[in-house]
């Protein structure tokens, strides 16, 4: 698989960089929200604690995964899928917090997707190691919403492609507060995130999370 760096002036905390057609990188677009964001995540996670799902394959994922809104992405050995419930508890998923949507309707606006409503967040937890390989976000109905992808805590290296596996992975760092949006001709690109290194941020401790929202149904 071939891979290229994406060059990022990290001083640089305002200007969109492209990562390709449809698809932005928003340097520290939430940091001045990451603080009440972090603390209705908090609140989320009381509700619909974090646990590693297994793929349809038989394998227990790395990442931490729960969800938010009136839908819920879920794994088991019968596919992968949106839940009205959740799995685990057999309530429905806690509410998106108000402060969620907000964001991911901000910054869909700022990347060229107006008027984007979220239905639903998958909030991701990375511990040392753990990883997502390559993958295409798929199992939503309406592929024309974009998916817009919070960044907290520790940094992590991730890679974004194009439609095709065998494309062209570039690889760039996510920092605390970064937005990803992608969507338009970039909505099933490839994307995924390396081993996360050890560390310890102020905010998450010794993890990251990716919030990722979504117009699922
Ligand atoms: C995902 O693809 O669901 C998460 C991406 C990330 O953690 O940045
Ligand atoms: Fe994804």
């Amino acid at each position: 698989m071939i891979t290229a760096d994406l060059f990022r002036d990290p001083s640089d905390r305002t200007t969109p960089i492209r990562l390709g057609e449809g698809a932005s990188l928003l340097p520290g677009f939430a940091c001045d929200r990451a603080e009440a964001v972090f603390a209705a995540l908090e609140e989320v996670l009381r509700q619909a604690p974090l646990r590693r799902m297994r793929t349809p394959g038989g394998h227990v994922m790395t990442v931490a995964m729960t969800c938010c809104g009136d839908r819920g992405w879920t794994s088991d050995a019968d596919g992968y899928r949106y839940a009205a419930r959740d799995p685990a508890s057999g309530r429905p998923w806690p509410p998106m917090p108000e402060v969620f949507a907000e964001l991911a309707t901000d910054a869909a606006s700022a990347a060229g997707y107006p008027a984007f409503v979220p239905d639903t967040c998958l909030i991701n937890r990375y511990v040392a190691e753990a990883k997502l390989s390559p993958h295409q976000d798929r199992d939503e109905r309406d592929l024309s919403h974009p998916i817009v992808s919070l960044s907290l805590g520790l940094p992590a290296r991730f890679q974004f492609g194009g439609r095709h596996r065998s494309e062209r992975l570039l690889r760039t760092t996510l920092e605390h507060g970064d937005v990803v949006v992608w969507g338009g001709a970039s909505r099933l690109a490839y994307h995924g995130v390396l081993p996360l290194a050890t560390g310890r941020h102020p905010m998450t401790g010794d993890c990251r999370y990716n919030l990722s929202f979504r117009r699922a149904g």
